[in-house]
Parts: structure tokens; C-alpha cells; sequence
């Protein structure tokens, strides 16, 4: 099928790649002109698994203007949704991708179908991309078709989970437009689950958000086992054989990081609050995720003084196999160990050049030195944590690390 897609961040990249790889005719529309020229070039402009590769093996072509996406059967609007102050997302970039095809859609009499696969909040898609559309002159779901299609991918396997997706939500204006985006996903053998725009919409937020809660749930539990001298690690072990409860997402920790969970929490909550609802589970779910971060700090103090130690990070990304700090645990823990007037060191193999631009006091370092610290607090699970020697150090595990647990003085955040 033709395909267009406005966006070429994170979830527009990897579908118009993945798309493209499945025989697909198709074609980015990226305003930022080195963005698109990466696309050109088949390069990512952020680290993803398999993304390269698969960048070097199709045809992608891209495009600073919007006017090419004419003869398209599908367009997607993959761009960025921020949150502002509030936590509510920032809808400006939504409503531009939507004005641009209106524009294209005024010169076209065929029929079409736009796919909204931002995450937005419930309601978004109704109020405020389809009325842009009909600017246009042309009526939904006559002249053309609207469909809300969130993308459940994980960064880091963002590819794989694209071809080997759990179910495929295709939240839909009419029967016709469903029925014109699920074309393209006819090989794939997963639940299909049809609804309305709205529901599509609120389907990824409490997704995520169920996950989010599946944390700090575990770090609760976790908080109460370290005070019980309980590891809850086994106690997840236990619950895990219930299907009702699953056995993913109970790592507990130092809690989640990224740029969906933390952002979709917020941006629900918001959208609560703005209709007069108080969400007191997600609330506490966000607070929990704030004061986990700085667990490490608590436990650290009873051993060393923090001013005028130095202290090692291992891991700065918000989760291994990435570069991306955003909203990473290192964050705040970095800031809370300045403020208290320590030194910090740290390594991580992916992430230091982002994490630079926010610490440039941070000492950046290797493994080996960081373990030469007063103390060091393993931040990010990266897999070669599990190779270094801990011996005769201090060390604080935010994150399970095994072999960490020969260190001289061993304390896990919630074991
Ligand atoms: C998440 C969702 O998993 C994905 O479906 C959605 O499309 C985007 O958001 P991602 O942000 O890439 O994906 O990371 P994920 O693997 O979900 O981890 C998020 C955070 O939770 C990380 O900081 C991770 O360290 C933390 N986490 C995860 C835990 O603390 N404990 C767990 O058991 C699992």
C-alpha cells in the first residue's frame, strides 16, 4: 500500500522502516530538514535495536514538505505530544501534522484514510483532529477515513514488538476505515481489538499507566519487605504463577523512568482532574515513583557521610540497551547527591554524551574507576554490571544486579 507518515521521531522511524520492510510503498514527512535528511541517508538520529540494519535494507523516501503525501491510501500523524507544566500534552504539533493534510486533502477527490498514532488524550482525535480535516472541505468517514492507532512499542525492541505486536487496537471513525487500515496488517496472526476513537485513545494511556501502577505497586510491597527483612524478589517469584496477577513488570526498585510512562501517567491524571475527577491511585502511584528515586540516598546515609564523599553511578540510561536518559532515575539521584555535597562519578556505555549535556560536573568515567568510590549505586541493569568486582566495596542495588551482592556493604532498595 502507499503509506505516508508525518513524523520521523522515535514511533514514526521505526513504522515507516518496519512497514516499509513489509512490502509497503513508503514515504516520511519530517519538517526538521537534518532529521529527514538522516532518513535519506538510512540513518537513525537515536539508538535503536535493529533500526540501522533495517534502515539499510529498505527504501524509504523523505520528504520536508507535505505535499508528496497526495497519492497516499494511509496517513499516519506520528508526532511528538509533550507535556506541559500541568502534565497535560501538548496537542500544537497534532493539530499542525492535521492542518498539512487538510491542505492535501482539499486537492484530492479520492478516498483516504488518516491514522492518528500519537498518543493523545481520550478525545482528541474527535475534537481536534478530524474538525482540522474537515477543513478541508471534505467530510470523515464520506471522503475520507480517521483512524486512532496507539503503538504499544518498547524502545530498545521497538522493531520486534512492531512485527510481533501482543494485539492490534484500531480504534475507528467507521467500519470503512477499520476495515482500510487492517489491510495492511492482514498477515499478522494477534488479536485484533476494534473500538471507537475515544477508547482507542484511553486503551494505550491505561496501558501504560497499568504498568506504571504494576511498579510502584511492587516498590510498595518492596518498601514494606526491606523494613521485614524480606527480599521481594521471592515474594514476586510467589505471585507471579497467579495469571491473574502475571509475572512482569514486579521488578521493584528504584522505579520507572522513559519517555511514556512518566508522561502518560501525568497526562491521565490531568485529563482526570480537567473533568472533575481525582485519581487517587495514579496520584500516589506518581509520589511513590518520585520518593523511589531517592531510596539509594536513604540507605547510603547509614553508611557514609555524603558530604565530601565521592559516589560512583553504574548506569545513567532509564533502562539498559538505550542512550535515553529521559525521566532516568540518574537524573534525580545525581541532583539529590550534589545537593548534599558529594562528589559523582559514573559510567554508562550508551548514555554519558546525553547525560553530559544536563551534569557537565559529573565525572565521567569507566566501570573500574566508578567501583574505586566511597560507594557506589547501581542505577541502570545494564547486563556487563554483571561482570565487574564488587568486591570490598559499598554498593547500593537499585536494580538486582547478582554478582553485585559480594560487595563488602550490600543493600538492594527493597531486599
Ligand atoms: C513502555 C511500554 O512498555 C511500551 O509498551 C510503551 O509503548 C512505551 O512505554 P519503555 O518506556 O520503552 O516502554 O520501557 P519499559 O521496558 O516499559 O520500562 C519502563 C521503565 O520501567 C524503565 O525505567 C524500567 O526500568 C522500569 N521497570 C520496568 C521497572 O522498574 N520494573 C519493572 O518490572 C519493569
Amino acid at each position: 500500500m502507499k503509506v505516508s507518515i508525518i513524523g520521523a521521531g522515535y514511533v514514526g522511524l521505526v513504522t515507516g522502516a518496519c512497514l516499509a520492510r513489509m512490502g509497503n510503498d513508503v514515504l516520511l514527512v519530517e519538517s526538521d530538514c537534518g532529521r529527514a535528511e538522516a532518513v535519506r541517508c538510512s540513518k537513525a538520529s537515536f539508538y535503536e535495536e535493529g533500526l540501522d540494519e533495517l534502515l539499510a535494507s529498505v527504501e524509504l523516501e523523505a520528504d520536508e514538505d507535505c505535499r508528496r503525501i497526495r497519492d497516499s491510501q494511509l496517513i499516519f500523524i506520528c508526532v511528538g505530544t509533550p507535556c506541559n507544566h500541568d502534565g497535560e500534552m501538548v496537542l500544537e504539533q497534532v493539530a499542525a501534522a492535521a492542518r498539512d493534510i487538510s491542505e492535501v486533502l482539499r486537492q484530492r477527490d479520492d478516498y483516504c484514510v488518516v491514522v492518528v498514532k500519537s498518543t493523545v488524550p481520550p478525545g482528541t482525535t474527535e475534537e481536534t483532529v478530524i474538525p482540522v480535516l474537515e477543513h478541508s472541505g471534505r467530510k470523515a468517514g464520506r471522503d475520507f477515513g480517521v483512524c486512532m492507532a496507539p503503538e504499544f512499542l518498547r524502545e530498545g525492541k521497538a522493531v520486534y514488538d512492531f512485527m510481533n505486536p501482543m494485539r492490534l487496537v484500531i480504534g475507528e471513525y467507521d467500519t470503512r476505515s477499520g476495515n482500510t487500515l487492517l489491510e495492511l496488517f492482514r498477515d499478522f496472526k494477534t488479536p485484533v481489538v476494534r473500538s471507537n476513537l475515544r477508547t482507542a485513545e484511553m486503551i494505550k494511556l491505561a496501558a501504560n499507566v497499568f504498568l506504571a501502577t504494576k511498579i510502584s505497586y511492587i516498590n510498595e510491597i518492596g518498601n514494606i519487605c526491606k523494613k521485614l527483612n524480606i527480599d521481594t524478589y521471592e515474594v514476586a517469584r510467589g505471585l507471579a504463577y497467579d495469571d491473574r496477577i502475571g509475572g512482569q513488570f514486579l521488578n521493584a526498585g528504584l522505579g520507572f523512568g522513559g519517555s511514556c510512562l512518566p508522561k502518560d501517567l501525568r497526562a491521565l491524571i490531568a485529563s482526570a482532574r480537567q473533568y472533575g475527577y481525582q485519581p487517587h491511585i495514579l496520584e500516589e502511584v506518581q509520589r511513590l515513583n518520585k520518593s523511589q528515586a531517592l531510596k539509594p540516598l536513604e540507605l547510603l546515609a547509614r553508611h557514609i557521610r555524603l558530604n565530601g564523599a565521592t559516589v560512583g553511578l553504574l548506569g545513567l540510561a532509564f533502562k539498559p540497551e538505550t542512550d535515553d536518559i529521559r525521566d532516568s532515575r540518574a537524573i534525580a539521584i545525581t541532583a539529590a547527591l550534589l545537593n548534599e555535597g558529594a562528589a559523582v562519578k559514573a559510567y554508562d556505555p550508551m548514555a554519558v554524551e546525553n547525560f553530559k549535556k544536563l551534569f557537565p560536573q559529573v565525572a565521567y568515567t569507566t566501570a573500574g574507576d566508578v567501583l574505586e568510590s566511597d560507594a557506589v549505586i547501581i542505577v541502570t541493569e545494564w547486563p556487563e554490571f554483571n561482570n565487574l568486582d564488587y568486591g570490598g566495596r559499598i554498593v547500593i542495588d537499585g536494580r538486582r544486579v547478582e554478582k553485585a551482592r559480594v560487595a563488602r556493604i550490600y543493600e538492594g532498595v527493597c531486599w
